[in-house]
């Protein structure tokens, strides 16, 4: 069988989520190439997740010159994903990237113009829609045993990104919102065919106008009130006041019942004095009770989304609905409108 033969650029947080659910495809992947700022990251990393015919590049550009690969994948901070995505698609690879597609919908727009002009691909990294807890819902909802969805209020937050690059607008496109509020604005796109009527938006204001974190330039706290065309209504929100764990919930309310999904809640308690080597992420502390998640990378859907990329890829055709580039376009038009909306306090229809 033929393997797919990956660059991946960047090797912290992000491509470490990638790495694990590439680990568990080996029989169909190649990692042929790895790329980050610092080389003895870049090591660390392959040593980490076992990889060892890779060549390591200190420098994206030249990685994507160089290295011989079918794809790449993009793990680095956002608004670097424009310009190593253009430069990929032009040296004729398919692309993986992660969210949110860029910072800006012009150069989300001018990514999918390129994939299209070429013939390349994007792979647009939501990992919600190959979460198996929310996949399980829209099977219900299939089956048309609940009736149709009327209400969904849905929902990630923590404490605080890692990265220093989430700190600034011009490195991440905006705070909280386009940060974590991206994958339940994805996923909700997609659930709708990407057809939405309105929305109105309220957002702390960034620096000063913040809850918690003064000195970030985007928002700590975001939600937004969406109307879909066919009729449901949804609230969204996405905040870094949230200590104790990453939060990633959803509520469908429908005609003949209701679908409650906590992916942060396993099936495991378990209370420890001195504390657990890891419980959930962003955990700030692991004594006491805790969940401990069960396989977090699968059950969030890194694993699921991964693995569908590469047989796309393999087989040369898209992703499903809410993975392509198009619907990271989507989402970046729809968080662009939300910023709108809640900065010039406007309700917004999409005629
Ligand atoms: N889907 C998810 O839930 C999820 C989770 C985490 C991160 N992400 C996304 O993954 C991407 C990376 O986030 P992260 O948390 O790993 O960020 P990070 O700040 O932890 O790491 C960034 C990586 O990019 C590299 N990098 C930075 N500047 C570079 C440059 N100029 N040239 C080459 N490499 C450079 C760094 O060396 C590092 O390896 C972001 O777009 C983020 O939104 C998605």
């Amino acid at each position: 069988m033929r393997k797919l033969k990956i660059l991946i650029i960047g090797s912290a947080f992000g491509a470490d989520l990638h790495a694990d659910a590439y680990n568990r495809i080996r029989e169909k992947i190649d990692i042929v190439g790895i790329s980050g700022r610092d080389l003895d990251r870049v090591r660390a990393f392959a040593k980490r997740h076992g990889f060892t015919d890779y060549t390591a590049y200190d420098d994206y550009s030249r990685a994507i010159e160089e290295c011989d690969c079918d794809l790449v994948d993009i793990c680095v901070p956002n608004f670097l994903h424009h310009d190593v995505a253009i430069k990929a698609l032009e040296r004729g690879r398919d692309i993986i990237c992660e969210k949110p597609l860029t910072t800006t919908v012009e150069e989300a727009q001018d990514m999918i113009n390129t994939a299209e002009r070429l013939g390349k691909r994007i792979y647009y990294a939501e990992d919600w829609i190959f979460a198996p807890a929310f996949r399980k819902a829209m099977e219900i909802i299939e089956s048309g045993k609940v009736g149709k969805p009327l209400y969904v209020r849905a929902r990630e937050c923590h404490s605080g990104s890692h990265s220093p690059f989430a700190q600034t607008i011009e490195y991440c496109g905006g705070g909280s919102m386009i940060h974590l509020g991206v994958h339940p604005v994805s996923y909700l796109l997609a659930m709708k065919n990407n057809e939405w009527s309105e929305l109105v938006a309220m957002t702390s204001g960034g620096l000063e106008g913040n809850l918690v974190h003064r000195t970030m330039e985007g928002e700590d706290w975001a939600g937004v009130f969406i109307r879909f065309k066919d009729g449901t209504f949804a609230t969204i929100e996405a905040n870094y006041i949230t200590t104790g764990g990453m939060e990633d919930v959803m509520d469908i309310y429908c005609e003949q019942g209701v679908i409650h999904i906590d992916l942060s809640a396993g099936p495991i308690r378990a209370y420890s004095i001195p504390g657990l080597d890891y419980t959930i992420e962003k955990a700030e502390i692991t004594t006491g009770w805790s969940t401990p998640a069960v396989d977090e990378k699968h059950t969030l859907g890194y694993a699921g989304e991964i693995e569908h990329f590469v047989d796309c890829a393999l087989a040369g055709v898209d992703a499903e609905a809410g993975l392509r580039g198009i619907d990271g376009l989507e989402t970046m038009k729809v968080i662009s409108l939300i910023y709108k909306s809640a900065c010039e306090g406007i309700a917004i229809k999409n005629e």
